[in-house]
C-alpha cells in the first residue's frame, strides 16, 4: 500500500511494509473484527491497544495467516500475501510471539530455540543460535534448564528468541510482558529494542496491556474497540503524561469509532 506525507514542507512517498485493509473476520458466526484497518512502516513501534476481547490478538492472527478473513486485503513488502499459508508468511519475514503457550515447556532452552529454527538450514543454525544468545545473554547459563523452570520473564524472552531464530523482519508480538511484573516488562521492552538494533528486525506490532511501560517504546498507537479500530496517534508520549486522554477511547462504543 503507498501512502504520501508531507515533512518540512516536502511531499514523501512511501510503502506500507505490512498493511491490512477492511477486514471482517469471524470465529464460526461470530464477527469480531469489523473493517479494521492497519498499516505498518519501516521503523514503527506500533502499539496495538484495546479493551479485553475488542480483537487485538484476533487482528494478528489474521496478519499471520492464522484465521482467513471473509473480507479484506492484506499487503506485506508490496505483495498480496491474503492467500499465503502461515508458514509461507512466517519464512518470508512475518514473526509473531502467540499470546500464550509459545514455548514448549518440557523441552530444554536450548531444544525450544532450534524448534524456533525449524525451517533453517543446518549450516545456519549455529550462527542464527548465538547471535540470539548474544541478544539474550542470560540464556547462555541456561541452555541445559527445562524451559517450564524459567521465571516469567526468562520465558518471555525465550520465547521471543524462539522467533527472532527465522530473522524476521517484521515482528508481531501478542502481549509480550503478560504477567510480568514492571521490571520485567521493562527487561522484555529492551530485549525487544534490542534485537530491532542488532537483528534486522525493521518494524514491531505489539499488543499489550501495560500502558505505562510501553508508551514509552512506541512510536505509534492504534486503539481497536469492539473489532474497529477506533484511533490512530503518530504520538503516543502525550498519553504517557496525559493517560486520560486515552482510556476516553476504551470507554467509547464501537459505533462512537472515528475512523
Ligand atoms: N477461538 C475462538 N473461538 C470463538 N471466539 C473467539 C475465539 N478467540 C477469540 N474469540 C472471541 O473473539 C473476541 C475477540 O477476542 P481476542 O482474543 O481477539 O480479543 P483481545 O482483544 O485479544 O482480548 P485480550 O486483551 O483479552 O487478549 C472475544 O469476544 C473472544 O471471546
Ligand atoms: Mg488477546
Amino acid at each position: 500500500m503507498c501512502w504520501v506525507t508531507r515533512k518540512c514542507g516536502k511531499f514523501i512517498l512511501g510503502f506500507s511494509m505490512l498493511s491490512a485493509v477492511n477486514i471482517d473476520a469471524s470465529y464460526g458466526r461470530k464477527q469480531v473484527l469489523f473493517r479494521a484497518s492497519i498499516s505498518i512502516e519501516e521503523q514503527d513501534r506500533l502499539l496495538l491497544v484495546g479493551p479485553n476481547g475488542a480483537g487485538k490478538s484476533t487482528l494478528l492472527q489474521v496478519l499471520v495467516g492464522l484465521l482467513v478473513p471473509s473480507v479484506g486485503k492484506i499487503e506485506f513488502s508490496g505483495r498480496n500475501i491474503s492467500s499465503w499459508s502461515t508458514r509461507k508468511r512466517i519464512t518470508s519475514g512475518i514473526g509473531y510471539l502467540l499470546q500464550s503457550e509459545n514455548i514448549v515447556p518440557g523441552l530444554s532452552v536450548r531444544e525450544n530455540i532450534l524448534l524456533g529454527g525449524y525451517s533453517i538450514k543446518r549450516n545456519v543454525l549455529a550462527t542464527r543460535q548465538a547471535e540470539i544468545l548474544d541478544v539474550f545473554g542470560f540464556l547462555k547459563d541456561k541452555l541445559d534448564v527445562r524451559a517450564g523452570l524459567l521465571s516469567g520473564g526468562e520465558r518471555q524472552a525465550l520465547a521471543i528468541s524462539m522467533v527472532l531464530m527465522q530473522r524476521p523482519r517484521l515482528l508481531l508480538l501478542d502481549e509480550p510482558s503478560a504477567g510480568l511484573s514492571p521490571k520485567a516488562a521493562s527487561s522484555v521492552l529492551e530485549n525487544i529494542k534490542h534485537a530491532q538494533d542488532v537483528m534486522g528486525v525493521k518494524a514491531v506490532c505489539m499488543v499489550e496491556h501495560n500502558l505505562k511501560v510501553s508508551l514509552k517504546w512506541a512510536n505509534k498507537i492504534v486503539v481497536l474497540i469492539g473489532g474497529k479500530v477506533a484511533h490512530v496517534s503518530d504520538e503516543p508520549g502525550i498519553y504517557l503524561k496525559q493517560p486520560q486522554k486515552l482510556e476516553k477511547y476504551f470507554f467509547k462504543k464501537a459505533s462512537e469509532a472515528e475512523v
